[in-house]
């Protein structure tokens, strides 16, 4: 198989979620603010996301912004505002071109509202696309989506003995949206942050060096492939 041949249906994953790590360090390689590194960070994501519809990945869950991050310097955080802003508006006819449905998982009430309205718009226009559904993590934070589902099934007066993991999924922000097969976190880091804590459960995680700016096409690829090699037992032995 030629490198840059997509590998084989069988072994691509239904759903993808990435941390999308290590734009600073891109930019500070370079001796670029901060800010060039997550323009060039939001440029990749083009790539990839591209690169999903291409192979048929059917879902990709991206961490843009944790409950954690508005504790940076105020002017990164400003500046990363401006750039989700700008990217919602330019980036949305292309996504929909491509077929993708936007979705958002986090708490929406904490974002500026022309932020806020752009998303919601996207996820309006884009609501009938079935290729690729991308889900946007941004103001998400992985404990309080499940504070915010056991509150909702407390609200509801669920009686306990209704209650099970299958209850709990459908409270979560990704109700609807199949667990990740493969979790991807670039630039050597190796720790989960607060991530989509209750579907990571059985899901492949794949840690590359690479800094996110550069981590593209075919690194992609090289990850599903990785993937495909893995065994997958949830627990179980399987049978030889
Ligand atoms: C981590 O790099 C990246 C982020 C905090 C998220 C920002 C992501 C983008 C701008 C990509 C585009 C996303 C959208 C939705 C348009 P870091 O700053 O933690 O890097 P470091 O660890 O090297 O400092």
């Amino acid at each position: 198989m030629a490198k840059t041949d997509p590998p084989a249906d069988h072994s691509i994953p239904r759903h993808i979620a990435i941390i999308m790590d290590g734009n600073g360090r891109w930019a500070r390689a370079r001796g670029l603010p901060r800010l060039a590194g997550h323009r060039a960070g939001t440029e990749n994501l083009r790539r990839i996301i591209e690169a999903c519809v291409e192979v048929g990945v059917k879902y990709l869950t991206i961490y843009a912004f944790s409950t954690e991050n508005w504790s940076r310097p105020q002017d990164e955080v400003q500046g990363l505002m401006g750039i989700f802003d700008e990217v919602f508006e330019r980036e949305l006819a292309e996504l929909h071109r491509q077929g993708a449905r936007l979705n958002h998982i986090g708490r929406l009430e904490g974002m500026r509202p022309s932020l806020r309205e752009k998303v919601l718009k996207g996820m309006q226009i884009t609501k009938d696309n079935d290729r690729l559904v991308l889900s946007v993590a941004f103001n998400y934070g992985g404990r309080d989506e499940i504070v915010d589902a056991i509150k909702a099934i407390i609200a509801a007066g669920t009686p306990t003995e209704q209650v099970n993991a299958e209850l709990v999924s459908q409270h979560l922000y990704t109700a609807g949206i199949p667990d990740p097969d493969l979790i991807i976190r670039t630039s050597g880091e190796q720790r989960i942050s607060n991530f989509l804590l209750w579907q990571a459960a059985y899901a492949e995680w794949i840690f590359p060096e690479t800094f996110w700016p550069d981590f593209g096409r075919e690194q992609l690829l090289a990850a599903i492939e990785q993937y495909g090699q893995r065994e997958r037992r949830y627990g179980k032995v399987l049978e030889s």
